[in-house]
């Protein structure tokens, strides 16, 4: 075992040698750090006005601009952002405003009233084109008409308003389908063209509800806001019977065409204008859809101790694929605003370890093999804004060490003579000649805010929510009226607990010092590199981890979903194909054997038992060929070309004919160790029993070479076996880790039931809602119970 249990104790000794010094951040670093991001933003916005503009990009390695490709019309990766609309200019307008610069506030807002024309030629993506332009017009607008900001842009006569209306009007076309889901695409000038595709990604067609909202309030027109609304629900509705969203859809039938869930690419932006527009709007539908979203995330995809989520089938909640995406970095973040401080945590701890061992955080990193999936790194900001937010819910210093590391990578390895470039390969640090909007308009944004303690948005003007793409808009009353229906009573404020996050500014870091923080390196075969030892807490300790070992087993394909998915009737769950149902089976540190943890989607409790009613199962059951008293196992071999990853186990599939065609032989050694000698293909092995655990065997036949046959002899001891490996037990009563479950009771009380362990608490105004320094209607509710009375009663 590789636990790093040392690391802290010699960090210890260390400590002592140097002395209590103050190895954090501290306010005057902060600000420096804060300086040079302002640096790093001029060096980006100057070179993009002398350069580039009025095209839509800068190059940051030929130093030139960059508009539309209109010799390539399917060159999507630039014509879906680039529209031959001042894409940079537009996106960076309220980035001035959080610098506090009015002077380049005002040159900025002159130039695109004077340059800005939506008659252009250009097919743009409706969700790009609403989140980047929209959103920034929208956001300039407010910020060059309203005093009370300081921004006001004399002689302004609403030209930014105007120009968003223009639009907003344009891209309504798009939503004329018979589902009112919008077409992905649209011309600007012309309109969505006859051929054009049906396909539309999840996020794209939902998550246009802020700005065309705002659009609706600002320009008293509620046609804009309808048509996002039916957009968005549209596509909720199309939810699959356990709660999931697809990834695309066809916008004319309104069926699904890549049925796979998620909380990145694709889809990341649905949850988070879910929350974002009951925040906006106070409209409690879009609460609601949150609210279920978030617990079918936990119930599906969440990974088995929840420091990542997983990507599933849409229909049966199993796994799909086997990467977590850098577009999904938002989700910490998003959680934090909805109050999930604990899982957000978590989550940015995984990120990070991730960034570490990469220095960026890859376009697609694979949490099996713990590798790059997908190379790249575009310069994207959704990192930076969860360890942003991560900072203002707790004041934690680790959160500024993470900021400042970003900013030192980015102005180290990223920085050109005339701007930023993306990073094609993160392994080899070939750039690519590209600087999209969202590094000005986010990445610095957010960094800047992190370092910036004195920002007017995180006192005065708090009342502000950042959209998708980093957009202000004002949260206020006309907001809260737009929408007169579905109101509820707030249920009042709570602060966050002070303990955890308004405690007298902490010399260590809690994060830093969490007892799992080594453990998340460890799972991502990163390091932390020794850059953050100075806020660690000497006396903290860095505990196991609970999990030693988490095996799925697979039957068929490793992306096969399952024909059918697994069921349950109170305590009985019913596998009705093992074709595409995994299952997931956890060693906990102390305990010898390996437990059910989950099959197919469905979590195994205490007192369940497993059915399998699968025919192809019972028909290879009812075969007594291969079957002696002495085997424990029939290895079948087969010189494999299937895809396989090394810690899971590949089933054989099919109707199990083919196998008993092959020759016999009986192997001399059991699997409990390394096989010393070589298979012969073609041949189906029988091994003797082995006296390790059925699993353990089972890996190192698989390591041989070996596809495997599960057993269950009838004429075994089942007593026997379950008390000695549980886990070859597969289809009897099963004792499998019960997780704790809170709930809330008929009185209000939460109630913890942990086992046969119930502990109830009382609790006065739950759910509660607490004020926090960004925007009021931060969902909290994670600190009005406190997890350490839970303990102490356990004890
Ligand atoms: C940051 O910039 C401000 C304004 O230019 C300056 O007054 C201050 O000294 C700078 N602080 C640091 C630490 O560089
Ligand atoms: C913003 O800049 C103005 C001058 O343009 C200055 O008076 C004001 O104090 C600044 N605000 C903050 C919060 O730094
Ligand atoms: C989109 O769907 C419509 C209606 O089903 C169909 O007529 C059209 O051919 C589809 N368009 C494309 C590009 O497939
Ligand atoms: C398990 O079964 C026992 C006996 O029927 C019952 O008393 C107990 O409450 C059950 N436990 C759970 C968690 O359902
Ligand atoms: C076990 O079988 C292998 C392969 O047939 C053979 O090489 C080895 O000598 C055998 N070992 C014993 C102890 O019989
Ligand atoms: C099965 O094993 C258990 C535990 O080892 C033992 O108590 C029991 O007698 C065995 N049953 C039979 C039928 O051998
Ligand atoms: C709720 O409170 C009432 C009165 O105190 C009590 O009788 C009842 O058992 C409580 N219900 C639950 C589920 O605890
Ligand atoms: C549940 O109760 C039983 C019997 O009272 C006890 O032996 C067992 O340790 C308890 N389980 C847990 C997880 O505490």
């Amino acid at each position: 075992m590789l636990f790093l249990g040392f690391t802290k104790w010699i960090l210890a000794s260390l400590w002592l040698f140097q002395g209590i010094l103050g190895y954090g951040i501290d306010a005057n670093e902060a600000l420096g750090l804060r300086n040079l991001t302002r640096e790093l933003f001029y060096h980006g916005y100057s070179n993009y006005l002398d350069l580039a503009f009025p095209l839509d990009e800068l190059a940051p390695l030929s130093c030139k601009g960059l508009g539309p490709d209109f010799k390539d019309s399917h060159n999507l990766g630039v014509n879906d952002v680039r529209g031959n609309y001042l894409l940079t200019l537009i996106d960076t307008i309220d980035t001035l405003v959080v610098l506090n610069d009015t002077e380049g506030f005002h040159e900025a807002v002159r130039k695109v009233i004077q340059h800005l024309t939506f008659e252009t030629d250009t097919k743009v993506q409706l969700f790009e084109a609403t989140i980047r332009i929209l959103g920034g017009l929208l956001s300039g607008h407010v910020f060059a008409s309203d005093p009370q900001y300081g921004f006001q842009l004399p002689g302004y006569n609403n030209e930014l308003l105007t120009l968003a209306t223009e639009l907003g009007e344009r891209l309504l076309i798009a939503f004329r389908t018979p589902t009112k889901i919008p077409f992905a695409r649209i011309n600007l000038m012309k309109g969505v063209s006859s051929k054009e595709t049906n396909e539309s990604c999840s996020a794209g067609a939902s998550s246009l509800v802020l700005e065309f909202s705002m659009l609706s309030i600002l320009s008293g027109n509620p046609e804009f806001r309808k048509a996002a609304e039916n957009a968005f629900f549209a596509i909720w509705n199309r939810r699959s019977s356990i709660g999931l969203l697809g990834n695309s859809i066809d916008v004319m039938s309104g069926n699904w065409i890549y049925p796979v869930s998620g909380i990145g690419a694709g889809i990341d932006s649905f949850y988070e204008y879910a929350f974002k527009s009951y925040i906006l709007l106070d409209d409690i539908r879009f609460l609601q859809v949150w609210e279920e979203s978030l617990s079918n995330i936990r119930q599906y995809m969440s990974s088995t101790e929840d420091y990542y989520y997983q990507n599933v089938y849409a229909s049966s909640g199993t796994t799909a694929t086997y990467w977590v995406d850098s577009l999904g970095a938002y989700f910490p973040g998003l959680l934090v605003l909805a109050g999930e401080l604990e899982s957000a945590k978590k989550s940015h701890l995984y990120y990070f370890s991730i960034y570490m061992k990469y220095g960026q955080i890859p376009e697609r990193f694979n949490f099996h093999t713990k590798t790059i999936e997908l190379q790249g790194y575009p310069l994207r900001p959704e990192f930076a804004e969860s360890t942003y937010y991560l900072y203002r819910a707790t004041k934690d210093p680790f959160y500024l060490e993470v900021g400042k590391i970003i900013l030192k990578n980015i102005e180290k390895n990223l920085r050109t003579s005339c701007g930023f470039a993306s990073l094609d390969n993160l392994q080899t640090g070939v750039r690519s000649d590209r600087m999209e909007s969202f590094f000005l308009s986010e990445t610095l944004k957010y960094l800047y805010l992190l370092f910036d303690e004195s920002n007017i948005f995180h006192s005065k003007f708090q009342d502000f929510l950042f959209t998708t793409e980093g957009h202000l808009l004002p949260i206020n009353t006309l907001t809260h009226k737009a929408v007169n229906s579905y109101k509820r009573q707030h249920p009042g404020t709570c602060l966050l607990n002070p303990d955890e996050n308004y405690a007298e500014p902490s010399f260590f870091s809690k994060i830093a010092s969490r007892e799992d923080f080594d453990y998340v390196f460890e799972m991502v075969e990163s390091s932390h590199q020794h850059v953050v030892d100075g806020i660690i807490d000497p006396n903290g300790i860095c505990a196991r981890p609970r999990v030693a070992d988490v095996v799925e087993i697979l039957y068929g394909n490793v992306l096969l979903p399952p024909f059918k998915s697994t069921e349950r009737s109170m305590n009985q769950i019913y596998v009705p194909t093992l074709i595409g149902n995994r299952i997931r089976l956890i060693k906990y540190i102390d305990n010898e054997y390996y437990r059910i943890f989950k099959i197919g989607n469905q979590r195994a409790g205490d007192n369940d038992t497993v059915y399998l009613t699968d025919p192809n199962y019972a028909m290879f059951m009812s075969l007594q060929t291969l079957h002696t008293p002495t085997v424990s196992a029939h290895l079948v071999s087969v010189n494999t070309k299937e895809e396989a990853y090394s810690e899971f186990l590949h089933v054989h599939e099919g109707t199990f004919e083919e196998p008993l065609q092959l020759p016999l032989a009986f192997l001399n050694t059991s699997l409990c160790n390394k096989l010393p000698f070589s298979l012969t293909p073609g041949v189906a092995y029988i091994a003797p029993t082995g006296d390790c655990s059925w699993l353990q065997q089972a890996k190192n036949a698989q390591k041989a070479g070996l596809l495997l046959l599960l057993d269950q002899d009838p004429r075994t001891n089942k007593t026997k076996l379950m008390q000695e490996s549980p886990s070859s037990y597969f289809f009897g009563l099963i004792k499998p880790y019960v997780p704790p479950t809170i709930h809330l009771d008929s009185n209000q009380s939460f109630v913890l039931q942990w086992g046969n362990i119930t502990v109830q608490k009382v609790q006065k105004d739950a759910p509660c809602y607490f004020q926090n320094s960004l925007i009021e209607n931060f969902y909290v509710c994670e600190t009005c119970f406190d997890e350490r009375d839970y303990l102490i009663n356990r004890n």
